[in-house]
């Protein structure tokens, strides 16, 4: 079935609430990779040059107290896309209420917003991560349309994907889109031999995508740590 994206939105003067992944490594309060923020730029100029006003948000990390916040805070992340984009990124450090609510109703076309990190809100009974319904629908009603270019969040149902997704007009973003073709040609019509080579040290979230390729794969290496695991296909 063919997936609804961006450009099949009319983004004029529209208030455009776009989910990115903006959950890059940070040391010492300093972003040590920005390939995230820069994977998400094609989507958010191309709202602009549609004269569309930008919300943007992400998660960042895990946020369980209020400790956590100190170094969860996506500031310096506004800080660094205001610098790729060449423009003013005002960052609103808040997840709702008037605050939000007001910098929205404030921007002109082809401004952009980031508001605070989305998982602020696990720390009164996880209402992100656990898709909180009343969360979903209270962050849709900040926008006109929705746009999801979290690729790399699209396994979570959090209220800030699917929650948001259920209630308003929604598309996937450029990233979204190309990650989305690239993975099901490869999945669906591989060129054989298929080799998969997965890594990351959240191994537990593998697990469901290595029993989807193993039946797909010829081969499928697992690199973790300092070890590298060749798994058994059952092809
Ligand atoms: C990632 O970095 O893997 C994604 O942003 C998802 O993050 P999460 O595992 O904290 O949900």
């Amino acid at each position: 079935m063919a997936k609804k994206v961006v450009t099949d939105l009319d983004l004029n003067d529209k208030k455009v609430l776009v989910r990115v992944d903006f959950n890059v490594p940070m040391k010492d309060g300093k972003i040590t990779n920005d390939n995230r923020i820069v994977a998400a730029l094609p989507t958010i100029q191309y709202i602009l040059e549609q004269n569309g006003k930008a919300i943007l948000f992400s998660h960042l990390g895990k946020v369980k107290t209020e400790e956590d916040k100190a170094d969860k805070s996506l500031r310096p992340v506004a800080e660094r896309l205001s610098e790729l984009l060449g423009k003013e990124v005002k960052f609103v450090p808040v997840t709702r209420g008037p605050e939000l609510e007001g910098a929205i109703s404030e921007m002109k076309d082809g401004d952009v917003i980031l508001f605070e990190n989305t998982r602020f809100e696990d720390i009164d009974g996880k209402k992100e991560s656990k898709n909180d319904s009343e969360l979903g629908k209270y962050w849709a009603s900040l926008g006109d349309v929705f746009v999801n270019d979290a690729f790399g969040t699209a396994h979570r149902a959090h209220a800030s994907n699917v929650g948001i997704a259920s209630n308003l007009d929604s598309a996937a973003g450029f990233l979204m889109e190309k990650e989305i073709k690239f993975i099901g040609g490869v999945v669906d019509n591989p060129t054989r031999p298929l080799v998969a080579i997965l890594g990351g040290a959240k191994v537990s979230d593998k697990i469901g995508v290595i029993e989807n390729l193993i039946e797909k794969a010829d081969k499928i290496t697992y690199r973790w740590r300092n070890g590298i695991y060749i798994l058994q296909s059952t092809r």
